[in-house]
């Protein structure tokens, strides 16, 4: 399993994957999973991709594409916006690995710290997140499409 930055071609593999695991996720209402699907569309994620290049890392076994974390840089920190890994691979630390890179290049962007939302309902990803170094900083609630989050950050050192 190799984890590495987005390329173009990953394009259709990236956009279906995370389309599949989101329509499926329990956590989110329709508001959300309809419009998360369509921010990480084929044609968004070539423009995410021509704005940032580091913005989006990928885990790809043989030729498949088994984990995604979509990131964006934002005033020196790192906003972490999803990670998200095939359930056939899940538990095999390959979130943790898409984590590792994704500090490497906040290192290379000059940011200090990571930080992302999670849905208070998400006890996998709450467990994840606390696992690879994420810190709980607040709760907000009825905040994105009236649901319920938890804030985490995670600080690096430079
Ligand atoms: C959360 C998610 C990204 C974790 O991916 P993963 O590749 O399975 O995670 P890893 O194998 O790297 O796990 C690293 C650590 O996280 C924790 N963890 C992972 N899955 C867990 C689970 N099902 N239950 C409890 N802890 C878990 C463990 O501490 C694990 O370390 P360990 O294997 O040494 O015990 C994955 O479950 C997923 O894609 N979920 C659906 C999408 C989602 O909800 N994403 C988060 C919102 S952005």
């Amino acid at each position: 399993m190799t984890v590495r930055c987005f390329e173009k071609k990953d394009s259709l593999q990236v956009a279906k994957l995370f389309r599949n695991i989101v329509s499926n996720l329990e956590y989110y209402n329709d508001l959300a999973k309809e419009h998360e699907i369509d921010r990480y569309s084929e044609k968004k994620i070539i423009e995410k991709i021509n704005d940032d290049p580091l913005s989006i890392i990928v885990a790809e076994s043989g030729n498949e594409i088994i984990g995604i974390c979509f990131n964006r840089f934002d005033d020196y920190t790192i906003w972490l916006e999803w990670i998200l890994t095939n359930e056939n691979y899940r538990k095999k630390g390959i979130s943790r690995r898409l984590v590792n890179f994704l500090e490497q290049t906040a290192i290379e962007r000059n940011c200090h710290k990571i930080w992302c939302d999670c849905r208070t309902s998400n006890s996998i990803s709450k467990s994840f997140l606390k696992s690879v170094g994420f810190e709980f900083i607040a709760t907000i609630e009825n905040h994105w499409y009236k649901q319920d989050f938890i804030l985490l950050q995670k600080k690096i050192d430079v």
